[in-house]
């Protein structure tokens, strides 16, 4: 005779289960990851993610200046959507319980992706390209980090990390456009 319920939980222990700790929202028992360095690497993450909206944006500034239009355009498009990656990021921080560090002082250190300015256009794509290579290879070690322990956090950052990979390629087509 096959068993009623081979592998899931039944209802009434579930139901018990989700009664306790409801002070804890959306982080329950069966929570597999260690929930305080999923937060420190988000933390880290989020820094990441504000270094660069502040390089893209006076990347996107500084070339306007220098009649660069479409690239300035293109800058700009890119900070806007690191943001919307810190707000992401933020937001899933705050839903393990978690505190979302917006503090200035200690951000450069906090992120693993530089704050470079450079002198001329090209300088500031190659820095921002640098940084995206950096972006992609740290998410890309969260990812496996996450695994199957928190698989909610770990979809947010394949997502971060695809769009960081086509920034990454836009990058590559500037400098090549400006080569020819
Ligand atoms: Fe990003
Ligand atoms: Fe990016």
């Amino acid at each position: 005779m096959p068993p009623k319920q081979p592998f899931l939980t039944d209802v009434k222990t579930l139901r018990e289960r989700a009664r306790k700790h409801i002070e804890q929202g959306a982080i329950t028992g069966t929570y597999r990851a260690d929930r305080a360095t999923v937060v420190k690497l988000l933390n880290e993450a989020l820094a990441t993610e504000i270094v660069c909206v502040l390089r893209y944006r006076r990347h996107h500034f500084m070339a306007a200046g220098i009649n660069a239009d479409a690239v300035a355009a293109e800058f700009l498009t890119h900070a806007n959507e690191e943001q919307q990656h810190a707000d992401q990021i933020a937001a899933r921080i705050v839903q393990l319980n978690g505190e979302p560090n917006f503090n200035p002082e200690g951000l450069l250190s906090r992120s693993h992706a530089e704050y470079v300015e450079g002198d001329t256009l090209i300088d500031m794509i190659k820095e921002d390209l640098v940084a995206e290579r950096i972006a992609i290879d740290s998410y890309r070690e969260m990812i496996d980090y996450l695994g199957d322990k928190d698989t909610t956090t770990r979809r947010m950052m394949e997502g971060i990390l695809a769009m960081e990979e086509e920034h990454a390629d836009d990058l590559v087509g500037m400098l090549e456009d400006l080569k020819t």
